[in-house]
Parts: structure tokens; sequence; C-alpha cells
């Protein structure tokens, strides 16, 4: 295990099916590798347990991601790289969690609505076009795209790899790691 002088959350937010779990996967599998110490709270995971009982009413969403930055703040503290992985739609709330969590990065996973339906990965999407499920993002509920995030990934013309390669390297330029030999076969 390395010494890891400094923890930082890098937070990935963007539609359903936009691919934030896939390339968290990635960067998490890439840092360990290199003796990093990583945690991941993932939306999915995180409404099992810690956030159960939450649903996507507006208010339901901001508590649900202020828990999230709450125990990615305290993972950041105590020098782990945490990797978030929710749609966190909200502007004002991601900013909010920002300001809290020191060392912060806000990777914005970019594909169209259209690509995203297209994929319908967990056939959300579907269901919600059909009105059995209501206050769907990008479909009957908001997403509000990030102003200045530090990454964009671009998933309907970048690689897993590209996209991945493109956190290491701004985790690798801000300091926070050096990944030797990030593989660039993208
Ligand atoms: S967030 O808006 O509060 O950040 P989060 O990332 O935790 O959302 O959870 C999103 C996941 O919940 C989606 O990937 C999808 O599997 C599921 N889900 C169920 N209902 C909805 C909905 N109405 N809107 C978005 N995602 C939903």
């Amino acid at each position: 295990m390395r010494q890891q002088e400094y923890g930082v959350t890098v937070w990935f937010t963007g539609l359903s099916g936009a691919g934030k779990t896939t390339i968290c996967q990635f960067v998490e599998k890439e840092l360990r590798i290199q003796g990093y110490r990583v945690e991941v709270l993932d939306g999915d995971a995180v409404r099992q347990n810690l956030c159960k009982g939450l649903g996507f009413s507006k208010d339901d969403r901001e508590e649900n991601i202020r828990r999230i930055g709450f125990v990615a703040h305290l993972l950041t503290r105590n020098n782990v790289i945490v990797l978030v992985s929710a749609i966190s739609p909200y502007r004002e709330i991601r900013e909010q969690v920002r300001q809290n969590i020191p060392y912060f990065i806000e990777v914005y996973v970019n594909a169209s609505l259209e690509v995203c339906e297209q994929r319908d990965v967990k056939g959300l999407y579907k269901k919600a076009r059909a009105g059995e499920i209501k206050h769907f993002t990008g479909i009957d509920d908001p997403y509000e795209i990030p102003l200045c995030p530090e990454v964009e990934c671009k998933t309907n013309e970048e690689s897993v790899v590209q996209s991945a390669s493109k956190v290491l390297e701004k985790l690798e330029e801000l300091q926070y790691c050096s990944v030797k030999n990030i593989r660039k076969f993208g």
C-alpha cells in the first residue's frame, strides 16, 4: 500500500446510462493497481444502504447527495481517493458539496439523452416513457449540466479507457496521484 498524502473526492455526475459507473470502475481498478486507497460510493449501492427509503423528489435527491457528500468528506480527509457516482442533477447541491470538501474534482459524464435512452441498460427509460416511472431524470425531471467541471467525458465519442484516462490525468496534474503508465491504449 502506498503512502498517500492527500485524499480527494472525484464526483461523477451525469444522466442515468451516461457511463458514470463504468468509468468509475475503470479508474478504481487502475488506482488500486497503483496501490492507492480508493472507495467508491455509487448511487445505486448507496440507495440500498445509507440512503434506503429515499426517493427521487428534489428534496430526497438532495438528501441523498448530502449524505454521500458527508461520507465522501470523511473519507477524503483520511487520505482516501473517493469516487462518487450519482446522477446528482441539481447544480446547487453539487456546489454545496464541493464547498464542504477541500479536495474535490467534478467529472461531467456527458452523453445525450438520446444516446442514454438508446442504451437503456436497465430498461428504465422505456418505463419512464411509458409513464410507469415518474420523475425520471431527463424525461420528466431536470438535469442541470455542470458549468465548470474539471473533466468532461463524452462517452458517445470516447472509449471507456479514453474517458478514464482523462480522469486519471487530471488527478495526476493536480498531484493527487501519480499513475505510472496510465494505459493510454484507448
Ligand atoms: S440522484 O438523482 O439522487 O443522484 P442516484 O444516482 O442516487 O440519483 O440514483 C440513480 C439511479 O436510480 C438510476 O441509475 C436508476 O437506476 C435509479 N432510478 C430509479 N428511479 C429513478 C428516477 N426517477 N430518476 C433517476 N434514476 C432513477
